[in-house]
């Protein structure tokens, strides 16, 4: 068999093992950028994986060994230096505010543990739908970092203080709210 032959047989299935890969999938990007006088700012990338939402990034300028509250607010709108216009946490099902479990608002995520530079890694799986259908999309809500601790108990905001930094998720997939294109995290 002439080898251009053989490359006809086999680049169908390239193509199809390249579109089942995870590295394809698509993501939404949010750029968490700080609210006025604060210095956290970061990148967090959401793809689906089934039933979950599986968020990578980073998260930098935090209170160093502390943890941040974090959360996907109902809003997509970062336009007030104090975050405020992304209104309160998402939630679609009229849930109390709680740790990521049964009972909880959709938007309620793991806090942010900063380490000893103020650094904090974001690698989490959370039951949920990035681009939908129906009124459960994370994209084109906000993502928000708090100053302090998320309690889990205080209603109906887990009592975690101001917020530090703001992200509208985007609804295009691959690109953030301005449109540009954001390559897919490292790992
Ligand atoms: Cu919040
Ligand atoms: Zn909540």
């Amino acid at each position: 068999m002439k080898l251009h032959a053989m490359l006809l047989l086999i680049a169908p299935l390239l193509v199809a093992a390249c579109a089942t890969s995870s590295s394809s999938r698509p993501y939404a990007v949010a750029l968490l950028q700080p609210t006025r006088g604060s210095s956290a700012t970061g990148t967090i990338w959401l793809t689906q994986d089934g039933p979950e939402v599986v968020a990578r990034g980073k998260v930098s300028g935090l209170k160093p060994n502390q943890e941040h509250g974090f959360h996907v607010h109902e809003t997509g709108d970062c336009s007030s230096n104090d975050g405020m216009s992304a209104g309160g946490h998402f939630n679609p099902h009229g849930k109390p505010h709680g740790r990521p479990g049964p009972e909880h608002h959709a938007g309620d995520l793991p806090a942010l543990r900063a380490d000893a530079r103020g650094d904090a890694d974001v690698r989490f799986e959370v039951p949920g739908t990035v681009f939908g259908p129906g009124p459960e999309a994370l994209a084109g809500k906000a993502l928000i970092v708090h100053a302090a601790p998320d309690d889990y108990t205080t209603q109906p905001t887990g009592n975690s203080g101001a917020r530090i930094a703001c992200g509208v998720i985007s609804t295009q997939p691959g690109r953030d709210i301005a449109g540009n294109e954001v390559p897919p995290p490292a790992r």
